[in-house]
């Protein structure tokens, strides 16, 4: 069958979550109340055990160290991609000035009128702008959380309409935090690389010129957080993701992990680091993009800053030569890395199921 275009999709009236909350309903609608099986757990204090951390990653030791500390760092973020497909980045050199300022800019930005918000829209079936992605149909549960998304590089992704007038500086500073987030990002497909025991460029060279997008998650409190989700399951569709969590925000990112959901708990000034679904592809799975969602907090609002790093669309991807052999088979076809995009947009956030569109089926031979 033909799928449906999206602009005639009928998704409903979707509510703005901050304005909603504005006006303290009783009871939470019907659309942001989760079935049973997906509600959150939000017992935080339970899981919070130091195994249960997820693992911190000193880049000044990779970038600086001596030839001792390199090794030893390079070991800790193979163990990290390995089995956790996250951690946290301190001493990354990215001005913490701009970390401040992009975050009470983007702040600024959410606090401002509806109306001023809304003059960026984003079009049904798109990513960038403002408003709520990946809803497809009317009776989908939608997210307790505000979005704004611009795509940053190379430039042909920009749509020059939705770049904020106000807050004055935001735009510019979204520019100059990008830099430094791109900069990071390469660093550490490099550091990726050379763990993997590849070239420190064999990432890079496999990518062509990478897309990056941003996009700034706000999620205001809610009086029912046992009730809703602040953003669905889902893994990132990108190579590598870096999520900045803002000065004082609540815990609200869960991590999938042995199917417990473990939150992870804010380090002043240090990034969330992720890898995404490419970077599973490319390893032929050894590295594995791990499922994540975020949960509301009642009286506190929340903010998170993400930019996702992709490889070019044009680029056709699979397992890399180095991951698979008579022994291990390859579990991705090949794929343009565009036709992945589309697709990972195009659906509802759901788990990992987007992922399906590169798995090789394993034929039951019995
Ligand atoms: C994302 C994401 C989590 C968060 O934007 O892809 O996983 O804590 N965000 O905002
Ligand atoms: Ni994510």
């Amino acid at each position: 069958m033909a799928p449906v275009p999206i602009s005639t999709l009928n998704v409903g009236h979707i509510d703005d979550v901050q304005e909603l909350r504005k006006t303290k309903p009783k009871t939470i609608p019907q659309r942001f109340v989760r079935d049973m099986t997906e509600r959150p757990t939000l017992d935080d204090t339970a899981l919070s055990s130091p195994q249960s951390d997820l693992p911190v990653i000193d880049f000044s030791k990779l970038s600086k160290g001596n030839k001792e500390e390199v090794l030893s760092e390079l070991c800790k973020l193979a163990i990290a991609c390995e089995e956790w497909g996250f951690f946290q980045v301190i001493n990354h050199e990215i001005d913490l000035n701009l970390l401040e300022s992009i975050e009470n800019m983007s702040r600024e930005f959410f606090m401002q009128p509806l109306e001023e918000k809304q003059k960026y829209p984003m079009a049904p079936g798109t990513v960038q702008g403002y408003g709520q992605a990946f809803v497809f149909s009317e009776d989908q549960k939608l997210d307790w959380c505000n979005m704004f998304a611009l795509g940053i590089e190379p430039h042909y992704v920009r749509n020059p309409n939705l770049w904020p007038k106000k807050p004055a500086r935001l735009s510019e500073t979204i520019e100059e935090y990008s830099e430094g987030i791109r900069k990071l990002c390469q660093y550490l497909l490099e550091y990726i690389a050379l763990g993997l025991g590849l070239k420190g460029d064999a990432f890079e060279k496999v990518f062509g010129a990478a897309v990056q997008a941003i996009r700034m998650n706000y999620y205001p409190p809610c009086s029912r957080p046992d009730l809703v989700l602040g953003l669905s399951p889902h893994s990132d569709g990108s190579a590598l993701t870096v999520l900045q969590q803002a000065k004082g925000s609540p815990v609200g990112l869960q991590i999938l992990k042995n199917s417990t959901w473990v939150p992870v708990q804010p380090i002043p000034n240090a990034l969330v680091i992720n890898i995404g679904d490419t970077l599973e592809v490319l390893t032929n799975g050894k590295y594995r993009s791990v499922e994540h969602r975020a949960v509301a907090h009642e009286e506190q609002d929340r903010l998170s800053i993400v930019t996702f790093y992709a490889p070019s669309y044009e680029v056709e991807l699979g397992p890399m030569q180095e991951f698979f052999d008579e022994n291990h088979p390859c579990k991705y076809r090949r794929y343009n890395h565009g036709e992945y995009s589309k697709h990972y947009v195009t659906n509802k956030l759901q788990g990992k199921k987007t992922l399906d569109f590169a798995k090789i089926q394993v034929e039951n031979t019995n």
